[in-house]
């Protein structure tokens, strides 16, 4: 179990978990026995269900623990507005203890920031827990406390900072992923070892092929997901509510915004964000502050593992309009992380709209030699 302790005397846990919904499992039923009536509203991803669902409901049937299952789709065109209110009318119905009842979470990415956010508003705070069932989700959406839901154009524009009642991490749940979600997933680990954990990386480019194939269910993918939140820890714990606002995490988290919506939300999270670092790469490299054979390791990794290193919604307009964007969310500083070797980086203040392209061409040349 790792504990997450803020600066403010507040801490919440990720508790790690084999297949949690198997009878002998009682993390669950011991959250339920606490409570007076025994039962729990679940908002649960629709994949997650189709594939668990009969399992979920037995084990829950067989402790005597009440439940009202809400299923919604994945991806993040569901995570928006009507569904905010489609899952806040059923809560009410539910209308849920207000300490003693959290909601559940059960999904990636898109449902434990959704659940979240509503947790959050409902009479302005009721508990939830996250329960990851995406890599994306377990080693990095469900690890902080930032919730909520896309505004329109508007990634992640309407949310929270709420800390969750707990975090449940079973990795038996990655086994049912397909191979673009694993990929995706790997977006965020890739983040983490390139701009501060030269290990991780070593870690990554053992793997390999390896990792995608079996779903990081072997020994090294374990111990690969348990650094890549142990380091994710490390970074969120003293900042848990972005007081500061230079932040390593933020790698891949310049250009990936628009990236997504743009693409009207084809391109996932992960993908994006995969784009976004090797750009970002591209930056650095053009500046002189990444050497080549670096440049060279991240390319090969991300050829190794098939992650798509191009798009054509990257153009300068798109690029230039989400720094700008970022500039606000940084409060009127870019705040750009770029990599100046592996496991190490700077920020940046001062990229020019004259760089944009050159880094796109970079970018371009680097995918087109991938397919020869
Ligand atoms: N709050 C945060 O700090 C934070 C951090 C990173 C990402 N995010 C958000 O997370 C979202 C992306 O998360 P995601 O990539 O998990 O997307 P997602 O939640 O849309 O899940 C991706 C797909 O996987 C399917 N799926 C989920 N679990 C499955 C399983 N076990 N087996 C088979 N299929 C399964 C879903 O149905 C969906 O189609 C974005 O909205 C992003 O903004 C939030």
């Amino acid at each position: 179990m790792i504990t997450i302790k803020g600066r403010l005397g507040y801490s919440y846990s990720l508790k790690k978990t084999a297949n949690l919904f198997s009878i002998e499992n009682n993390i669950l039923l011991e959250i339920a026995k606490k409570q007076p009536k025994r039962r729990f509203f679940i908002l649960i991803d629709k994949q997650v269900h189709r594939i668990y669902g009969e399992k979920i409901r037995n084990y829950f049937y067989k402790n005597e623990i009440k439940i009202k299952l809400y299923v919604m789709e994945g991806g993040d065109h569901s995570k928006n507005q009507q569904s905010y209110l489609d899952v806040f009318k059923e809560l009410c119905l539910f209308d849920p203890l207000r300490k003693d009842e959290p909601l559940l979470a059960i999904g990636g990415g898109v449902i434990t920031d959704l659940g979240g956010f509503v947790a959050s508003t409902y009479r302005r705070g009721i508990p939830h827990i996250k329960i990851p069932t995406t890599l994306m989700g377990y080693v990095d959406a469900s690890v902080g406390i930032k919730t909520g839901i896309n505004f329109g154009p508007y990634k992640n524009r309407m949310g929270s900072f709420t800390i969750p009642e707990g975090i449940i991490l079973d990795k038996d749940f990655l086994r049912t992923l397909d191979e673009r979600n694993i990929i995706s997933g790997i977006g965020e680990i890739i983040k983490l070892a390139v701009i501060l954990d030269p290990i991780l990386f070593e870690l990554l480019e053992t793997g390999n092929k390896i990792l995608i194939e079996n779903k990081f269910q072997n020994q090294l993918g374990e111990v690969i997901l348990d650094r890549a939140i142990e380091k994710m820890v490390d970074e969120l714990s003293g900042n848990l509510y972005e007081t500061i606002l230079k932040r390593k995490v933020d790698f891949g988290h310049t250009f990936s915004l628009i990236l997504e919506s743009t693409s009207n939300y084809e391109m996932t999270h992960g993908e994006a964000v995969a784009l976004d670092i090797l750009y970002s790469c591209c930056i650095s490299y053009l500046r002189g502050l990444l050497k080549e054979r670096d440049l060279e390791r991240i390319v090969s990794l991300y050829q190794n593992l098939n992650i798509p290193t191009w798009s054509d919604y990257l153009n300068s307009k798109h690029l230039w309009t989400s720094v700008k964007e970022r500039i606000m969310h940084r409060n009127g500083k870019q705040l750009i992380p770029i990599p100046v070797g592996i496991g190490r980086c700077k920020f940046i203040n001062d990229l020019s709209q004259k760089e944009i392209q050159p880094a796109i061409d970079l970018l371009k040349e680097i995918s087109l030699s991938f397919v020869s």
